[in-house]
């Protein structure tokens, strides 16, 4: 079968340089495409990028949640506005996308796993600049897939997972938020993920994560217990922890959808967390540099 050429939007970013290496491996000709000479709110060099691909894996955000509450318009400019001209280029040119949204349009109020059926209402400036984003694509008309995610992280860039280690390297306890419920996702799992969905020119939208749920507070135990960190974690609700954004309580993704077109099971959330606190390890020997007491890697 003749392979796909790929350009990948964003990708220098946590997400970006996963899907870059997966493709190429997958024997895609890939381009990768990042600020800051490649900006995705110019149209002229999105119209460059499409004529010279198949496909676009869309990985450009804007992706400070917390930042997009007073940088409103940028968030919009970025996750939105830039998101419908790409479509409107894709549909002109005949090319497909894959673009990556998230959890965050959701208002995490239900009482079970969101499906792709439920009703999106975003309760953050983030959330409703990527809800923006897929229903201009949506509008545009060109063949597209749209990839909900959740809780990613990844050796590329910095994730909740990272914060967690950098903030054990300056104090003694960990406060972590227990009512916040998702599944740690890889990025590598991702990656692999649109591979599959580019080899089967999959359209729609669906949801993307490992399997399993467990709170913020959960992952902070098992990243403390992996590591053999010299920390505690102490259990706190999200009222007691202010932030800008307001986060989705709920942020279990039912992803029975993709699972139905992937070759391979979504695995346990488990699994990859523990292989990436492993690389990370040994890529950085970031905790002993750091002079954190570390015990061997369980
Ligand atoms: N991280 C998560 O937990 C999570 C969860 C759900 C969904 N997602 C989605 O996953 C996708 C990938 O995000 P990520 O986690 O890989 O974050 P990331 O590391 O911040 O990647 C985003 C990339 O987009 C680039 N970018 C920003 N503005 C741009 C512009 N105007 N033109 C071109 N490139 C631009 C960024 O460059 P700079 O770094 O130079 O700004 C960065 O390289 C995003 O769509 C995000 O919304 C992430």
């Amino acid at each position: 079968m003749s392979k796909d050429s790929v350009a990948i939007f964003g990708g220098r970013g946590m997400l970006g340089v996963d899907v870059a290496t997966a493709c190429a491996a997958a024997g895609h000709v890939v381009q990768a495409y990042d600020l800051p000479e490649f900006d995705i709110t110019d149209p002229d060099q999105v119209r460059e990028a499409v004529t010279a691909c198949d496909v676009i894996v869309n990985c450009a955000a804007y992706t400070d949640v917390d930042g997009a509450e007073s940088n409103v318009s940028e968030a919009h400019r970025v996750n939105a506005t830039a998101v419908g001209c790409l479509g409107e280029l894709a549909r002109e040119y005949g090319k497909r996308v894959v673009h990556i949204s998230t959890d965050f349009v959701f208002d995490g109020k239900l009482d079970r796993p969101y499906t792709e059926a439920d009703e999106p209402a975003p309760i953050n400036e983030y959330g409703k600049s990527k809800l923006a984003g897929e229903r201009l694509l949506a509008e545009s008309g060109c063949a597209h897939c749209v990839l909900r995610l959740e809780w990613t992280y990844g050796v590329h860039g910095a994730s909740f997972v990272t914060k967690l280690i950098e903030l054990a390297q300056v104090g003694n306890t960990l406060r972590v938020v227990d009512d916040q419920i998702g599944s740690p996702t890889a990025t590598t799992v991702v990656a692999a993920a649109i591979c599959e969905l580019i080899e089967q020119k999959t359209e729609g939208v669906y949801h993307l994560a490992n399997s399993g749920y467990v709170s913020r507070f959960g992952i902070a135990e098992f990243v403390v217990d992996r590591l053999g960190l010299d920390v505690d974690v102490e259990p706190c609700p999200s009222s007691s922890y202010e932030t800008p954004a307001r986060r989705p309580l709920n942020s279990r993704l039912d992803c029975g959808k993709i699972q139905a077109l992937l070759t391979t099971p979504l695995e346990p959330w488990q699994g990859p967390l523990e292989r990436f606190l492993r690389q990370i390890d040994e890529k950085h020997s970031g905790y002993r540099r750091c002079g954190i007491h570390r015990q061997q890697l369980r």
